[in-house]
C-alpha cells in the first residue's frame, strides 16, 4: 500500500469513528447541530442544514379560490414559530398541505433537507415525525390519563411489536417524563373524561408527545382555556422548543406575546400567503398589517 492511500484509508477510518461518536452521542432531535455527520437511515429526516421545514410557492385552489397563493415559509430545527392571521387566511390549509391532508395544486414541502411531503400518505408523514394537534381535543374520555399516553405509545409503529407486552422501564420514563411536561402527574389515574377542557388538551399533547414528533403543529391550541390554563401551555410549549420545532397558530396576542418572549419571528398571513414577518411588536405597527387584522 502506498502511503497516500493508507492516509487515505486513516482519514477515512476517523470520520468513521467520529461519525460513531455522534451517533451514539444522544443528539437526539436537539439544536441545530442535529445531523451534522450522522449517518441518515434510509427515509429518516436529514436536519444537518438546520430547516426543519421548507414550504416555496404552495398554492391551494378550492374551485379556482386560492386558499393559499404561493406561500412560502422555513421553520428552523428546535424553532417556536408563531403564525397570526385574519380568519381564512389559510392557516389551517397551511397544516393541511404539511400533514397531507390535503395536496396543493403547486409549490414544494420539505420536512428537512430530503423528505418531499407531497410524496408521503398522510400516515407516512405522522410516522416520521409530524404531529398535529387539532382544535378539539380527541382523548379515550373512559381511560385514565395514564392510559391514554400508554395507547399513544403502542400506536406508533416503531413500537408495535410491543403491543401486548408490559411497559419497558424506558417507555415508564418516557410517560412519567410526559406527565410531568403536561402537568398531569397527580392526574394520571383519573379518567380522562373528567379532566378540565385545558387538561384535555394537554392529554392530547401529551400523547402526541410519546410519539416524540420533530415537529409539532398546534392549531388553536388555546382556544377555549382559561387564562391559568393558557399561561401554563404557554410554559410547556417553551419547554419543548429547541428540542422539538413548533408551528403555533393562534389568535390569543398575549398568548403569542407570551411565547416570542419579545424577541422570535411572527409570521403574518394574509389571503393565501405571507403578508409580514417580524417581531410581534413590529408586525403589530405594521399598516398593511393593521389594515387586514389587527385593527379590525
Ligand atoms: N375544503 C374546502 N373547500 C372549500 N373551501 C375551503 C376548504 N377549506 C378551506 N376553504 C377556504 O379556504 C380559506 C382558508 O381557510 P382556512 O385555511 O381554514 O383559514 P384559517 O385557518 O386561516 O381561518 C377560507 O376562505 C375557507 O373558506
Ligand atoms: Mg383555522
Amino acid at each position: 500500500m502506498t502511503p497516500d492511500l493508507m492516509d487515505a484509508g486513516t482519514e477515512i477510518r476517523r470520520a468513521y469513528e467520529e461519525r460513531r461518536a455522534t451517533q451514539t452521542g444522544k443528539t437526539e432531535s436537539g439544536g441545530r447541530s442535529a445531523g451534522y455527520g450522522r449517518l441518515l437511515k434510509v427515509g429518516e429526516p436529514d436536519f444537518a442544514h438546520g430547516v426543519a421545514l421548507y414550504l416555496d410557492d404552495i398554492t391551494v385552489s378550492f374551485d379556482g379560490f386560492k386558499a393559499l397563493n404561493n406561500l412560502s415559509l422555513t421553520i428552523n430545527v428546535g424553532e417556536l414559530r408563531c403564525i397570526i392571521g385574519p380568519n381564512g387566511a389559510g392557516k389551517t390549509t397551511m397544516m393541511d398541505c404539511i400533514t397531507g391532508k390535503t395536496r396543493p395544486d403547486a409549490g414544494k414541502a420539505f420536512f428537512g433537507s430530503t423528505i418531499d411531503l407531497l410524496r408521503l400518505s398522510e400516515p407516512e408523514i405522522a410516522q416520521i415525525g409530524i404531529g398535529r394537534k387539532f382544535q378539539k381535543p380527541t382523548v379515550y374520555e373512559p381511560l385514565s390519563v395514564f392510559e391514554n399516553l400508554e395507547l399513544a405509545l403502542k400506536a406508533d409503529r416503531r413500537v408495535r411489536a410491543s403491543l401486548f407486552h408490559r411497559l419497558s422501564g424506558e417507555q415508564m420514563d418516557r410517560i412519567a417524563e410526559v406527565l410531568a411536561l403536561i402537568h398531569l402527574k397527580d392526574d394520571a389515574q383519573r379518567e380522562a373524561g373528567l379532566l378540565s377542557h385545558g387538561q384535555k388538551q394537554w392529554l392530547e399533547i401529551g400523547m402526541l408527545l410519546m410519539q416524540d414528533p420533530k415537529l409539532l403543529l398546534l392549531d388553536e391550541p388555546v382556544a377555549g382555556m382559561t387564562d391559568e390554563e393558557t399561561e401554563r401551555t404557554a410554559e410547556l410549549f417553551l419547554s419543548l422548543e429547541g428540542k422539538h420545532s413548533l408551528v403555533v397558530v393562534e389568535h390569543d396576542m398575549s398568548f403569542v406575546d407570551q411565547l416570542t418572549e419579545g424577541r422570535k419571528t411572527v409570521t403574518v398571513l394574509h389571503e393565501g400567503s405571507v403578508l409580514a414577518e417580524g417581531l410581534l411588536s413590529e408586525v403589530q405597527a405594521n399598516e398593511k398589517v393593521v389594515e387586514v387584522y389587527l385593527g379590525r
